[in-house]
Parts: structure tokens; C-alpha cells; sequence
């Protein structure tokens, strides 16, 4: 059965058996700054078949489609680009509505606008309701997993994850731990940030798709027995994630080095409250010094890349090749509402512009990379999803090169693979999203422009 726009499959998930045909791309490794070609596969006419949510096979259309399983749903995508779903390492779903206000620098964009954004969230239905929004919207553009900040309130958490879950999505989120500097609102404590943190994670660690991340705010918001705190649930759950902010802007760094004088450095205090290890992200990372870098990637911890929100809120330009001179792992990420795109297409697109700021140069492959299978390890997710090795699972974007005039004429025009990506970066948004697919079901149908 050839079925371009037939609906999502519907069978039991265990039977469901799909096939998808278009051009496919995804990554084995970092290309790094020579696009390495045994780096990425890719498929001009390829096929992806899904069974019960996961990758089964992966090739040339021709030579896959004669040995499909009969009953199987084929989804003709020819003409579009197949790859997997976008991975965004920093995110503040309870600053959706904050997204394009006018801030001017951190410290006095987070007073004005994000602080009082965020007490709308003791209010367990306003945060549904903007749950629902900020994953739907996710999945328009393209995300199917995230590592997300809540506000301080466990119970904005709890429907998050009810409502990422009822999306079947693979999504990682935390609680903000914040006890001081911060309006007295939204100030928690060290006793209650362990024993809600703790909750979350007895409840929703495992459960279907579902991760938490300890997330204390950053250094200023935390006492320092609030950051023992969350070292302790560190070390109680060992394989949790972590999140928080690091070296953003310089009146932040100030301010860390008045409230921590014993320590050596912004990321010193992190160190010592053992909050500094493998799937610890740490937002933003603009001024650090090549040592911190250094104990960064020894310690397997990595950073997430904001373009936009770095642009937005005047914080400096990410330095990605003095991350890779050392080794340490880049994510790409919205940071969303301090960033301004809830999409990873335009925020590759700013990516590439800071990176070019620096004199360095950022690939379209090596930017796919990043927002895909880099995403994926930043994370430790890689074993579950990030590209298509047979056994993962079936989460992918179906791009349209067509999706606008302006797209539809450059893409055409494009002599390599890397020339076919570099547009939906450059201009690519929302519209560009086709298809969303998760665990091999559409989740997002893009919908039919307007008749003329
Ligand atoms: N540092 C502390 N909190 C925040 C936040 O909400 N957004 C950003 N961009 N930086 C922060
Ligand atoms: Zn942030």
C-alpha cells in the first residue's frame, strides 16, 4: 500500500510495520571540520522501515523494497529528506510566552520578564495548557527529544511529563532548584528541592520515554547548601542528568566570583559540589578558559550551544573550535525563551553566523550532526536515538526542500549534499517540517498550504 498522506498507523505498535522512501541522511560520528565521509550515510533513494516503533532496516530503496514484509504501510516521500529527529540540549518550556521580550542583558531580562513569567506556574492548569503549546510546537519544528528546565514548582514538572508523555516522546526535564536572589515567590529550599527533586525522579525516571534532570537555576540562585543538595542527588542517582547555566554573561560571572570568593572559578563551584560529569549540559559556556574546558571534557560533561539566545541577549559568541581543540562535547540548543527560534533548522542558521563571527567555520553536515546524533550523546541518549541504527528508535524528521519558493529554487540548484542542507539552514523554519514522527507514528502533519 502506498500511502503519502495516509493517517499515522494506527495497528496495535506491535504489529505496525512501516516503510519510509525519500532521500536519507543520517550520522555514524562527528564529521568534525572536514566532513569525514565515513561520518554519515546517505541515500539519495532510500528507505527506512519501522517495526513496533523502531529501526528495523536502513538502505537503498531498491534493494530493501522487494523483501518487505507484506502489510507493510509504504510512505512514498520522494522529494523530500529523511532525517533523524532534532535534538534541542537547553530549553525553558515555562518560557514559551517570554520568547521576544525585549530584555536587554540576562540579569535584567530574567527580572523583568522571566521571573514573573515563571510564578504563573504554581498554577498547575496554566502550565498544562502551555505544556500542550511548547511540545506541540516542538514537534513542528521538527524536536522530538529535549533537555528541558522547568520553573521551581514540582507540579509544572508533573504535567510536563504527563503531556510528554501522552506524546510518547523521549524528553528529559527537571524542576529548578532556586532558593535566593530570586523573588520570594518562587524561592524553594534546599530541604525541598532535594525531597521534590527526589520525587520527581522516583515517579518519572523510566516511565515510558521519561528522564530528570537535577537543575539548579545557576550559581546565583543557589545557596551553597542548596547546591550540596543537589551534589547529594547527584550522587544518589548516579545516572540522572544534570542541567544548569554556565559563563554566559559577564555581569552573571561578577556577581558568581562576589558570592563564591573561595573558589577558583564560575565552573569551580559546579566542580565542587560534584555537579560536573557525564550527562551534566551546561547552557551557554561563552567564557571559559581553555583549562575549564579541559576539566569539562574530562570529566564527560557538555555544553549546549545557544546561537540565538546569545545573539538576543548580547551574551557573547560560543567559542566551538576551542571546544573541539580539547575535546569537549557541543550540543546545539534554543534556550528557549531567552533564544528566539523554537526550532533547531534556524538555530543551526545561527549557529553558523556566531561561528563565522569567530573565524571558524561550521558544516551543514557537521550542524545536522550536532542537532541529531550530537545531541543524542550530549545526553548519553545515543544507545536509544540520535541516528538510524537498526534496534533504535524510529523518531525522524521528514523535511520538505520545497516547503517555500524560496527553498524550492535554491534547493534545486544545489551540486552536494552539504549545498542541500545549507538552505534549510540559512531559511529554513517551521514550514520546512513535513513530517514528525515518533517511535514511527506522524505526531505533526504539516499542514496543506491555502489553495491560491
Ligand atoms: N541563567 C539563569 N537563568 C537563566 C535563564 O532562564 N535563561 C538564560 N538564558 N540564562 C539563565
Ligand atoms: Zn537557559
Amino acid at each position: 500500500m502506498t500511502a503519502t498522506d495516509a493517517p499515522a498507523a494506527r495497528l496495535p505498535e506491535a504489529a505496525a510495520r512501516s516503510a519510509w522512501r525519500g532521500s536519507i541522511l543520517h550520522f555514524l560520528a562527528d564529521p568534525g571540520a572536514n566532513d569525514a565521509p565515513a561520518s554519515f550515510e546517505f541515500w539519495e533513494d532510500g528507505l527506512l522501515v519501522v517495526a513496533a516503533g523502531r529501526i528495523e532496516a536502513l538502505g537503498a530503496a531498491e534493494r530493501l523494497l522487494p523483501g518487505l514484509v507484506a502489510e507493510t504501510i509504504v510512505h512514498d516521500l520522494r522529494d523530500h529528506l529523511i532525517v533523524p529527529g532534532f535534538v534541542d540540549t537547553h530549553t525553558h518550556f515555562v518560557q514559551t510566552d517570554v520568547v521576544a521580550s525585549p530584555g536587554r542583558q540576562l540579569l535584567d531580562w530574567l527580572q523583568d520578564y522571566t521571573f514573573p513569567e515563571e510564578k504563573k506556574f504554581a498554577d498547575a492548569a496554566h502550565a498544562a495548557e502551555v505544556a500542550e503549546f511548547y511540545l506541540d510546537e516542538l514537534l513542528r519544528n521538527g524536536t522530538t527529544t529535549a533537555l528541558v528546565m522547568g520553573s521551581v514548582h514540582r507540579t509544572a514538572v508533573d504535567v510536563f511529563f504527563e503531556a510528554a508523555a501522552a506524546r510518547n516522546l523521549r524528553m528529559v526535564a527537571g524542576k529548578m532548584m532556586m532558593d535566593r536572589n530570586c523573588p520570594a515567590e518562587l524561592a524553594d529550599t534546599a530541604e525541598s528541592a532535594y525531597r521534590d527533586t527526589a520525587a520527581l525522579i522516583e515517579r518519572w525516571s523510566g516511565h515510558q520515554r521519561l528522564h530528570v534532570a537535577i537543575t539548579p537555576r545557576f550559581a546565583i540562585t543557589s545557596s551553597p547548601a542548596q547546591l550540596e543538595a543537589a551534589g547529594q542527588l547527584a550522587r544518589r542517582y548516579p545516572d540522572v542528568h544534570i542541567q544548569t547555566h554556565l559563563a554566559e554573561n559577564t555581569a552573571e560571572i561578577a556577581w558568581v566570583r562576589q558570592l563564591f570568593p573561595e573558589r577558583a572559578s564560575y565552573l569551580d563551584v559546579y566542580e565542587h559540589y560534584g555537579l560536573v560529569r557525564e550527562r551534566a549540559v551546561f547552557g551557554h559556556c561563552i567564557h571559559l578558559e581553555t583549562g575549564e574546558r579541559r576539566r569539562m571534557q574530562a570529566a564527560g560533561a557538555a555544553v549546549a550551544f545557544c546561537p540565538t539566545s546569545n545573539l538576543f541577549l548580547g551574551s557573547g559568541l560560543y567559542d566551538l573550535a576551542a571546544s573541539d581543540a580539547v575535546g569537549l562535547h557541543s550540543s546545539i540548543a534554543t534556550d528557549i525563551g531567552g533564544g528566539t527560534h523554537f526550532g533547531m533548522l534556524p538555530t543551526l542558521g545561527a549557529a553558523y553566523n556566531v561561528t563565522q563571527m569567530s573565524r571558524n567555520y561550521l558544516s551543514p553536515l557537521r550542524a545536522f550532526y550536532l542537532a541529531t546524533l550530537g545531541g543524542a550523546r550530549a545526553l548519553g541518549l545515543d544507545g536509544q536515538i540520535g541516528n538510524f541504527a537498526p534496534g533504535k528508535e524510529a523518531d525522524f524528521v521528514v523535511l520538505d526542500p520545497a516547503a517555500t519558493p524560496l527553498l524550492a529554487r535554491r534547493s534545486v540548484r544545489a551540486r552536494s549534499l552539504a549545498e542541500r542542507l545549507f538552505p534549510f539552514m540559512v531559511f529554513g523554519d517551521d514550514r520546512a517540517i513535513f513530517q514528525t514522527v515518533v517511535m514511527g507514528e506522524v505526531r505533526h502533519r504539516r499542514a496543506a498550504p491555502a489553495p491560491d
